[in-house]
């Protein structure tokens, strides 16, 4: 499908924000976005790339009211060489639409899908920032705006994608985050829309993330819904335990996040000399395995939260220390050669860069 490129204005152009230490998460936008428009009786339609500016959007719009709603989250790096990378783009889109499938959005091309977004950042290229743990975070997203207070699929939607330019997920940076089990709400139930990434999972998190803040953590790790038991994710990462060598994760249970992050640590471990399981993790046993010094690392994976260092686990009033609050070995070799693959300072063995043509 053709992308229609809307002129930008040149006062239109916003200043970009010179110290790239500043750029925190999510904060700041390019000046254009992609939207494409489906519409029951033509399908996928008037792809365009206009400056980024508000929707204008009728309030009886079914993603107001019902939260059809999908996104995603990747990422783009600008080489040393000067090459634009995009990392396993091909995952994003596809999980994309089996988070649409969850919630009866139609599915994207992921030709559409890839092209859009190559287009727009290929544009966009100079708001890649290139610090040290900065990149240009891409957001996908697919709302429902057919005006109708009736609970049905929408008859119209729109994908669009926004840019941002950002540093570490966050605020401590790659330092380590403390973490709080969370024992009485929980996110997703067998069967339920855990799987999805669609805004209603982050939305019903919300409370216990609030909570847990002015306990002093930054974040909840979910339970599995059922038995409060078994460790599931923590909304914005799926969660790694090392024991020594050998580093367990939760199975994907249908209910967690299946991560690309996830997915690479699982591919990338092995290859630097550590042992992977997959397997249902008791929240108990885990708390145990800490207090004995079985456990000697805790990090966090995720698109933007990368790799990211667990100091402390609190479970009901009981709250451990790992790896004596620092970074751990494993966390840190992770994370180095993750972001060495992605910036180009490693090579890719696995075929995961894509690079962007630019004009
Ligand atoms: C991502 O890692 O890209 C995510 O979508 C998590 C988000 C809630 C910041």
């Amino acid at each position: 499908m053709d992308i229609k490129i809307v002129p930008l204005p040149t006062d239109k152009m916003k200043t970009k924000i010179a110290d790239q230490s500043k750029l925190g998460f999510g904060k700041y936008f390019t000046d254009r976005m992609l939207i494409v428009e489906w519409k029951a009786d033509q399908g996928w339609c008037d792809a365009r790339i206009e400056p980024y500016a508000p929707f204008m959007l009728d309030p009886s719009c079914t993603v107001f009211h019902y939260a059809q709603e999908i996104f995603e989250g990747l990422k783009a790096y600008k080489w040393a060489d000067g090459h634009i990378a995009l990392f396993r783009p091909e995952m994003n889109a596809r999980r994309f639409n089996q988070s649409g499938d969850r919630i009866c959005m139609p599915a994207i091309p992921e030709e559409l899908f890839l092209d859009g977004i190559k287009k727009l950042v290929a544009l966009e290229q100079d708001w890649i920032p290139t610090a040290d743990g900065t990149s240009l975070y891409i957001r996908p997203a697919m709302i429902a705006v057919e005006p109708v207070l009736g609970v049905h699929p929408s008859n119209h939607y729109y994908f669009f994608v926004i840019l941002s330019p950002v540093g570490a997920y966050y605020a401590a940076g790659f330092n380590p985050i403390n973490i709080m089990v969370e024992d009485h709400y929980v996110r997703a139930v067998p069967g339920g829309t855990g799987e999805a990434k669609t805004g209603g999972n982050y939305a019903s998190s919300l409370k216990a993330g609030l909570e847990a803040k002015t306990k002093g953590y930054d974040q909840v790790l979910w339970l599995d819904g059922r038995e409060r038991r078994y460790i599931e994710e923590v909304g914005a990462m799926n969660m790694f335990f090392a024991y020594g060598s050998h580093i367990v994760t939760a199975p994907l249970s249908g209910s967690i996040l299946s991560g690309v992050t996830r997915d690479s640590v699982l591919k990338l471990a092995p290859t630097l000399g550590y042992t992977i399981e997959e397997r249902q993790i008791d929240v108990n046993d885990l708390m145990a395995d800490i207090r004995t010094g079985k456990v000697t690392e805790a990090f966090g994976s995720g698109t933007a939260a990368v790799i990211t260092p667990v100091g402390k686990l609190c479970y009901k009033e009981e709250s451990l220390q790992l790896t004596g609050g620092k970074v751990g070995e494993i966390t840190q070799h992770l994370y180095d050669t993750l972001t060495g693959i992605q910036t180009g300072k490693l090579k890719d063995e696995f075929g995961w860069v894509e690079f962007i043509e630019q004009a």
